[in-house]
């Protein structure tokens, strides 16, 4: 599969080095604004223009007429600039034309509420006449630009992620489930395989409660608006329902440019996780690169960098491990509470640098220019309204000299012996009403484990519950709610096979059709823990819970937070939980719950399976889990205070350390080599001011490289001068 490195036409001098840019939207400006364009790109070298993203009304102004004039005018000004192309196809927006034409094509609610033109995303991907005419429209774009020099990547559509609930979607629906339940043809006719597969689906969906059973399957529907609680099973299969139709839709696009330009890889920009619809772990095997939008919710250091962590983690779980592409990011600010807050000076190089250090070979922004028209005019971009004398161009500049002085990073990879799962269907079904309690949120608890690890200096991939295993020391399942029988098989084999296996409340509970497991919580995974649990306790907002901690415990007996010796809180949820051979690590120390199990510890097979049965609060998850991967034997690849470490590797035995700091102080870090940001040799140590970075090509021997790096794992006091 094409990576980044290497393919495409473009022959442009940064070719194979890190990707600089962002949307641009030529559309939006005049020539005068063009040439300030080239030269404001040169200046901060940007070498990445992602052009094309929502020009379909421009590019096929009439159904079947094509004007390509103007993208013709831009690429070949790109080129001439030295600027790669990712060229999109714009099928997120449809052309007002195209709504009067085909009004079935238009997205339905579940209220029933149909959508008009006016906005974007406005089309069902189920409905025959949007297919065909994102076909076209792609054939067109592949045939015209398949030789263009200055093309370097196909970006399909914008951020797959409408559903649409209309008869279209629920014809496909329908096909799709007769697939799933056993009778592929789904040819409508009541052949065997079709009651034998609706009996599976009334199996599936327990549609003996409430009367819901269906004797033939046009009776079958999407999830449309009702009374009152709807159906779970029906829900989430809706889910992966609409994950495997955008795909179906994505593949269209893709094999057809494929056919016209075989050699230039394609890609989709995904959301980012909390905001994804579709299923990354299916759609990364689909792309030849994964790219990722990536907004950040908080404008705080540490929680931002935390959440860039979480978010590259996943992104390069998506690819399996290749280098992936920010495809977006905002220039200078968050929207909190949607006021938009600027982030500190500096942010851009240290945040972009994060995605970098984790794997990324490229961080591009939405967008360029920022747009003097439209729904998102204030939208923040490389290039304000105040034009290029201001902090936020400057800083831009400041990136892109960065990027070019660090570009042999790229192509090179990251590993980690940590894993934390991450499973899009426990976040859809814990996303259903009926359950528990709201407030559990499967990627909540996935990123509090991840920060957890982060905060300890482990290395964490983030990768799918069926992935392989094998390979990791310290294997985390956090609120993993659904569990089939083969993903349950596949852990305890990692178990029992020697593995470490941390498991959060919340997994586990139910099966792949969201139907509970009997005999007690959590029905797939009972044995391996060694425990039994009787109720659900969750917690009310606000609340929590005080622990206490045996002096086994991950971690040892410490001060908790509140400063007493061996205390531990949790909150959101607790169990009545009972131990059926795993030890005791931590009771309740309080409520109705009170001297009972909260955190076991369970031999099994050759390895050993931890179960936390409570959201324990930032800091005493960190230390619990510090402590399971001290077990797991994981040598922390950088734990100074405020300050991340990360190591790329390249197939050749090269390495570069990638640090960040969101520390208010300086930091100094055990390193040696060359520092590619300042040019300096590193000759043992480096300080890192507030908010610094560095990437430091190394140069130590081996021997000595280890030394350097079971130091960063050291507190800085016990570390000797070298
Ligand atoms: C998304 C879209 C962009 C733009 C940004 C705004 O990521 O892909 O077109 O709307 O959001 O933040």
């Amino acid at each position: 599969m094409p990576g980044l490195s290497g393919e495409g036409h473009t022959d442009d001098p940064h070719r194979g080095g890190l990707w600089f840019g962002g949307d641009y939207n030529p559309e939006q400006w005049d020539a005068a604004t063009w040439a300030e364009d080239d030269e404001l790109m040169r200046r901060a070298r940007v070498n990445t223009a992602t052009v094309g993203v929502f020009s379909w009304s421009l590019l096929e102004p009439q159904e079947g007429t094509f004007e390509f004039g103007w993208l013709d005018d831009a690429l070949d000004r790109l080129h001439a600039g030295g600027v790669r192309v990712v060229l999109a196809t714009p099928t997120a927006s449809p052309p007002p034309w195209f709504t009067l034409a085909y009004p079935d094509a238009m997205p339905v609610r579940p209220d029933g509420t149909r959508l008009w033109h006016g906005s974007r995303d406005t089309y069902c991907a189920a409905a025959p006449a949007y297919r065909r005419a994102a076909r076209r429209i792609a054939g067109e774009l592949g045939r015209r630009y398949a030789d263009h020099p200055a093309l370097a990547l196909w970006h399909v559509h914008n951020e797959y992620g409408t559903m649409c609930w209309c008869d279209h979607a629920a014809a496909a629906f329908r096909s799709w489930l007769r697939g799933r339940y056993g009778d592929p043809a789904g040819n409508g006719r009541a052949s065997q395989d079709s009651k034998a597969s609706l009996a599976a689906l009334n199996e599936a969906w327990g549609t003996a409660f409430w009367s819901q059973r269906y004797s033939s399957w046009d009776q079958v529907l999407p999830p449309r608006a009702t009374q009152y609680l709807g159906n779970p099973g029906q829900e989430l299969d809706f889910r992966r329902f609409w994950s495997d139709e955008l795909l179906a839709a994505y593949l269209e696009q893709r094999d057809v440019l494929h056919a016209h330009a075989p050699r230039v890889p394609v890609t989709t920009n995904f959301m980012g996780p909390d905001h994804l619809v579709v299923d990354p772990w299916s759609w990364g095997r689909e792309v030849d690169i994964v790219a990722v939008d990536h907004y950040l919710p908080t404008a705080e250091p540490e929680a931002g960098h935390a959440d860039i962590a979480f978010v590259s983690d996943w992104a390069r779980g998506a690819g399996r491990g290749r280098p992936w592409l920010l495809m977006e990011q905002a220039p200078s600010t968050v929207v909190d509470a949607g006021v938009l807050v600027h982030r500190a000076p500096g942010r851009m190089l240290a945040d972009s640098l994060g995605y970098v250090a984790r794997g990324a070979d490229g961080v591009l922004f939405f967008q360029w220019r920022a747009s003097r028209a439209g729904a998102e005019m204030y939208h923040p971009a490389l290039v304000p309204h105040a034009g290029p004398d201001t902090r936020v161009f400057r800083e831009a500049v400041g990136l892109g000299e960065a990027l070019e002085r660090i570009a042999e990073v790229a192509g090179s990879t990251v590993t980690a012996d940590a894993v934390v799962l991450v499973d899009a269907a426990s976040r859809w079904a814990l996303e259903n009403r009926g359950l528990p309690s709201p407030h559990v949120r499967h990627l909540d608890v996935a990123r509090a484990a991840h920060a957890a690890l982060w905060r300890s200096g482990v290395g964490c991939d983030i990768a799918a519950p069926s992935a392989d295993l094998s390979r990791y020391r310290l294997v985390v399942v956090p609120a993993v709610y659904l569990l089939s029988e083969e993903a349950a098989a596949s852990l305890r084999a990692y178990a029992a096979g020697g593995g470490q296996l941390a498991v959060t409340f919340c997994s586990g509970i139910a099966d792949q059709w969201h139907r509970i497991r009997g005999g007690g919580y959590p029905g797939a995974l009972r044995d391996i823990l060694g425990i039994r649990i009787e109720e659900l306790h969750p917690l009310q907002p606000g609340a929590s819970v005080p622990l206490t901690l045996a002096e086994a415990a991950p971690g040892g007996a410490r001060p908790s937070p509140r400063g007493e010796a061996g205390q531990l809180t949790g909150r959101v949820w607790a169990e009545r939980l009972r131990a059926e051979g795993a030890d005791v690590l931590a009771a309740y120390a309080a409520g109705a719950l009170a001297g009972l199990p909260a955190v076991t510890r369970h031999a099994f097979g050759a390895g050993t399976a931890w179960y936390l049965s409570t959201l324990l609060v930032a800091d005493d998850l960190t230390a619990v889990l510090r402590g399971i991967a001290a077990a797991a034997g994981i040598l922390p690849a950088g734990a100074l205070p405020g300050v991340r470490v990360t190591r790329r590797r390249d197939g050749r035995g090269r390495s570069w350390l990638c640090a960040v700091s969101h520390s208010a102080a300086t930091v100094t870090l055990p390193a040696v080599g060359l520092d590619l940001i300042t040019g300096r040799e590193v000759s043992g140590a480096v300080d890192l001011p507030p908010g610094g970075i560095a990437v430091i090509r190394e140069s130590a021997p081996k021997k000595l490289r280890m030394t350097v790096l079971s130091m960063i794992g050291t507190p800085l006091s016990q570390i000797e001068p070298m």
